[in-house]
């Protein structure tokens, strides 16, 4: 029988990568459980989704806490009571404190929409594209205390296309981050990664996804 590590989700809108989660939750050999959805905002669409396929979320407002310590505390104090084991950053949009950060070394990922350590932070699709790279992507990647770094366990690369804009350069992006996602915790939940000099070492032949040169054979 499947051995399945309980997870937290925290989003802040869409949730289309808690989504993708979500159904990889739902395969019968997948290795993880999704027992809490919780946003920062009341108004994050993923929470209809959460609620529609029976998983618990919880709306924790940053707006209600003096300081991001009580919030972040708050935060904890509801991923722990139900149960979670491994916590999924989804699109959540809020800077979390060192503490927090610390108390789930190792155990909680995020996912970023560029080939980190390339543009870290905000705007990444915009920059990709002012820079004139060639390839773009996501990372999922252990969270440590400064934004978007962390030991990266899982990427996946997509062509810049001449005429792309912010949105069609994302929306290439999010397909694949609705792959390696579900991957990357997949690999966490079997054990199957661990972190050694900064780095992940990914027990598996490959956590990237490369692209195929069509010009080989
Ligand atoms: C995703 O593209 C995710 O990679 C990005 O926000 C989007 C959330 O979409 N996250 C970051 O930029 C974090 N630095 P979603 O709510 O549909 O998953």
């Amino acid at each position: 029988m499947t051995v399945r590590r309980k997870v937290a989700v925290l989003i802040s809108g869409r949730g289309s990568n808690m989504q993708a989660l979500v159904r990889a939750c739902a395969r019968p050999d997948y290795p993880a459980k999704i027992v809490l959805v919780l946003s920062n905002r009341a108004d994050a669409a993923g929470l209809d989704f959460a609620r529609e396929a029976g998983i618990a979320t919880e709306v924790i407002s940053h707006k209600d806490f003096p300081d991001r310590a009580s919030f972040d505390a708050a935060m904890d104090a509801e991923i722990h009571r139900h149960g979670a084991g491994l916590v999924c950053l989804a699109g959540f949009m809020r800077l979390l404190d060192t503490v927090i950060i610390e108390a789930w070394r190792d155990r909680m990922i995020n996912i970023h929409p560029s080939l980190l350590p390339s543009f870290r932070g905000l705007d990444t699709h915009e920059r990709a594209l002012e820079a004139g790279v060639k390839l773009a992507g996501c990372s999922v990647h252990f969270v440590r205390p400064d934004v978007d770094t962390g030991p990266i366990i899982a990427q996946a690369a997509v062509p810049v296309l001449p005429g792309d804009t912010p949105d069609s350069l994302a929306a290439r992006i999010l397909e694949q981050e609705h792959l390696i996602y579900p991957m990357a915790l997949r690999l966490l939940a079997e054990g199957r990664v661990r972190v050694e000099g900064g780095r992940a070492v990914v027990d598996a032949p490959t956590a990237t996804v490369s692209l195929r040169n069509p010009d080989l054979p």
